[in-house]
């Protein structure tokens, strides 16, 4: 990876439901990236670039746990070693392609993009908050045409609801009159939203009753290089937090290029009970709030700075920004860092 996206960071590069037999193909902080589940059951990610004359091995075949190039045949292993040379018996010097440390956990597949000596899947940020025993969450994946740290001013700062869900989660300014604290922790961040005795929230309809008044919480968590962890919870009045009802929401956004990201999102439901008609309104909630409400105005906005630097713009603080900022300011560092590493 090169600047301006953190080497020594995992990313995630997919949901594990997406990666089977067949060779994927995904760009990821800017690397042509293949995917494919060796016969073993273990996902293998490779450089999708051939040495030779650089064609796609994504557009090639699979010969057991082998790809073959579709170009001139030159066949490369699962660890990225060239194997085979249809015009020799000779390997070529310097054939070999990179390779990449990928764990899967919690449903999704994260890549390592430093020294895989330097993997240490302890670093993985957790989702296991996801993983319900009903089964797997709701999950989805948007394109999104902006940079991705956008992704992360929009979810760290989530005063945008009462603005922008106004068609999902909008809750007629309640938000407004919560508490709210950015703090950090080693190098996690949280973004916490606390809004004590409000009309019982969204999703706890069908839980609680309507009128039951709430105190009710949006705690984000961010990890670099925009991972994060969304705990909506709510409880009634004065009761602890431990009795409420929670939705657990992974946002989790990867860039793809410097103007381009994979917006991976996933919710748990309310109730451990699956229920598909309740399935599909989730869905559709959360499909009228990502791809209709927040994707609009991300999009716009990136545009809108028609490749200016950001800081440049010397963009205004409001106070409940900061989560986002801090978020920039500590890849910043990191960034300093691994170049200084380097
Ligand atoms: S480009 Fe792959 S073998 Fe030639
Ligand atoms: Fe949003």
């Amino acid at each position: 990876m090169t600047a301006p996206f953190l080497r020594n960071v995992w990313y995630m590069a997919a949901w594990s439901s997406e990666i089977g037999e067949a060779l994927f193909r995904r760009r990821i902080a800017g690397e042509p990236i293949l995917m494919f589940r060796r016969a073993d059951g273990i996902i293998a990610a490779l450089t999708d670039r051939c040495s030779h004359r650089f064609a796609p091995l994504s557009m090639g075949m699979r010969v057991g746990d082998t790809v073959r190039c579709p170009y001139h045949g030159l066949t490369f292993a699962a660890d990225g070693a060239c194997v085979a040379n249809p015009f020799s018996d000779v390997l070529p010097k310097g054939a070999t392609i990179r390779s990449w440390p990928v764990v899967e956990r919690d449903g999704a597949v994260w890549l390592w993009a430093g020294a895989p000596e330097e993997a240490d899947t302890a670093t993985i940020p957790d989702f296991a908050a996801l993983m319900r025993p009903c089964g797997p969450p709701l999950s989805g994946l948007m394109p999104m045409n902006a940079g991705y740290q956008f992704g992360t001013d929009n979810l760290m700062d989530l005063s945008h609801i009462e603005f922008v869900h106004t068609g999902s989660f909008a809750g007629a300014g309640v938000i407004f009159g919560g508490e709210h604290r950015v703090r950090q922790s080693g190098e996690t961040l949280h973004s916490d939203w606390w809004m004590p005795d409000v009309a019982a929230p969204a999703h706890t309809f069908g839980i609680y009753p309507p009128e039951l008044r709430c105190d009710h919480w949006l705690d984000m968590r961010w990890n670099a290089p925009a991972s994060m962890l969304l705990e909506v919870g709510a409880t009634p009045k004065g009761q602890s937090r431990d009795e409420g009802c929670i939705v657990w929401q992974a946002h989790i956004l990867t860039p793809e290029s410097e103007t381009t990201a994979h917006y991976f999102w996933a919710t748990t439901r309310s109730s451990d009970q699956v229920d598909p008609g309740a399935d599909a309104f989730l869905r559709g909630l959360m499909g009228q709030a990502f791809e209709g409400e927040d994707k609009p105005i991300i999009e716009a906005a990136f545009a809108n700075l028609d490749g200016r630097d950001f800081w440049g713009e010397k963009p205004v603080s409001l106070g409940i920004d900061q989560g986002g900022t801090r978020a920039r300011r500590l890849i910043e560092t990191m960034l300093r860092r691994e170049t200084k590493t380097a």
